[in-house]
Formats: structure tokens, C-alpha cells, sequence
């Protein structure tokens, strides 16, 4: 399995779940790829947020190593399912799909915790308070989402 998580920045909430679900899959010895982008360019080559870092070195991961790009349509040659945060990333990914196939990967990755319900992830960019919530929130829509793809 070959995952991307997307946000807007890929400085916040994209790069936690990346390390969320690759540490996951590490534990559970599934031989997953897990990589990380932004729909924007504004932060390409940038560290994640030190308050995704700072949440994700608390449960004990490290996403520090991780760097900033920017979505590509060749992601969708390159990856079996795209997990966006919110629905203006699910927009700003679907309108690059060259197929109805590139579209089928792209999943709210909260509808696996609520399947159907299209909620977005908060962006906690402005909020100093909400980056355990986003850590909590992907933390169980991580679980979900290999406990349906681990086989
Ligand atoms: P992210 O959060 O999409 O979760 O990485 C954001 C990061 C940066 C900005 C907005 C959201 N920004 O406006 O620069």
C-alpha cells in the first residue's frame, strides 16, 4: 500500500498523519509507503510546524526528517489512496484526477471514522490549542484506515 496524506501547507496536519500512519504500519509490520504534500507551494522544503513536531515527539514520534512539497498530479500514478484533511484539499487534489479512477483514491481520510459524514480535520494553524485534537482526531482515522487496508 502506497499512501499520501495531503493538506493545504503540509507543515500541520499532512505531515502528523504521514508519521502517524508510518509508524503505525511499522509496528504492525506492514511494508507500507507513506509520504506527505500540500495543495499550495508556500511552504516547500520546510520542516513540519514545531507544534506538529512538539505533538508528535509527545506520543513519541518523529516527523522532523520531513520536508514540504507541494501535490503533483503524478502523485496519482504514484500512490494507491490520497487521505486529504478537509474539503478544499479534496477539491484542489480532485480537479488535477486525469481519470475516474485518480479520483476513486482521494478519500476524506475522517470518513474513516465517520464514513460518509465528509468532515474536515481543523486546521490548527491559527490555533495554538488545537494540534492535540488534530493529533487525536488522526490518530483514530489512522487506525480505521489501516484496520480496513491491512490485509
Ligand atoms: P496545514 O496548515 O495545511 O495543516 O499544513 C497550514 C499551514 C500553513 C498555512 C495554512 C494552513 N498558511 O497559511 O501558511
Amino acid at each position: 500500500m502506497k499512501v499520501l496524506t495531503v493538506c493545504l501547507g503540509n507543515i500541520c496536519r499532512s505531515p502528523l498523519a504521514e508519521g502517524i500512519l508510518r509508524d503505525k504500519a511499522h509496528s504492525m509490520g506492514l511494508e507500507w509507503e507513506v509520504d506527505s504534500a500540500g495543495t499550495s507551494s508556500w511552504h516547500i522544503d520546510e520542516a513540519p510546524d514545531p507544534r506538529s513536531r512538539q505533538v508528535a515527539s509527545k506520543y513519541h514520534i518523529d516527523i522532523s526528517r520531513q520536508r514540504a512539497r507541494q501535490f503533483k498530479p503524478s502523485d496519482f500514478d504514484l500512490f494507491d489512496q490520497i487521505l486529504v484533511m478537509d474539503q478544499s484539499n479534496y477539491k484542489d487534489v480532485v480537479a488535477q484526477a486525469s481519470s475516474e479512477d485518480d479520483k476513486d483514491k482521494v478519500e476524506l481520510i475522517l470518513n474513516y471514522l465517520e464514513p460518509g459524514k465528509n468532515k474536515g480535520v481543523p486546521d490548527p494553524y491559527w490555533d495554538d490549542n488545537g494540534f492535540e485534537q488534530v493529533f487525536q482526531l488522526l490518530d483514530k482515522a489512522s487506525d480505521a484506515f489501516i484496520k480496513r487496508h491491512q490485509q
